[in-house]
């Protein structure tokens, strides 16, 4: 309940099919605006490579622009979806507040920076069509 309003959710005949979450880390540097992780990004099972996905991240990215994130940071297992999506990896040691924050009492794996999990930020590609930056 603590997150309800950070939560994006797909529904089909009254029932929740997806779901895609943000939480914004916190920046101790004054002069960066904080980062922002994009976390529970799940689709049910039987309608997932329909673009349900694709949707709920983008539309979690589109709510996340205001804060005018200095990155947008995901911890993921399926890091091709989300390169698809315009995310590149990143080394974990980027994200250590991140760690120390979410990681350290995870009892699946002792160590964060060896978990399988891979660390990925947002870095669209500039379109053909965007002008020099
Ligand atoms: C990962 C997940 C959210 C993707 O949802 P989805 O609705 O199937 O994704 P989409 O259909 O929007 O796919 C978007 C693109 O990513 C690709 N893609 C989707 N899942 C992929 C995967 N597991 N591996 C590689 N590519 C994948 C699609 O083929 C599509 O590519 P395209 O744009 O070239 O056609 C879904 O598979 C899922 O819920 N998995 C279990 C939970 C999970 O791993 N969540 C991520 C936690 S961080």
């Amino acid at each position: 309940m603590l997150h309800i309003d950070r939560f994006l959710v797909a529904e089909l005949d009254g029932e929740i099919v997806g779901t895609a979450s943000w939480a914004v880390l916190p920046e101790l540097d004054p002069a960066k605006n904080p980062s922002i992780e994009i976390q529970s990004v799940s689709v049910r099972e039987d309608l997932q490579k329909h673009g349900l996905g694709r949707q709920l991240v983008e539309a979690a990215l589109a709510r996340v622009a205001e804060f005018k994130p200095d990155q947008i940071i995901v911890l993921t297992f399926t890091p091709l979806f989300f390169e698809k999506l315009g995310f590149t990896p990143i080394s974990k040691d980027k994200i250590l507040y991140k760690l120390y924050k979410g990681c350290m009492n995870c009892s699946k794996y002792d160590n964060p920076l060896t978990c399988p999990e891979v660390a990925m930020a947002y870095a669209p590609r500039p379109r053909a069509t965007d002008g020099p930056a």
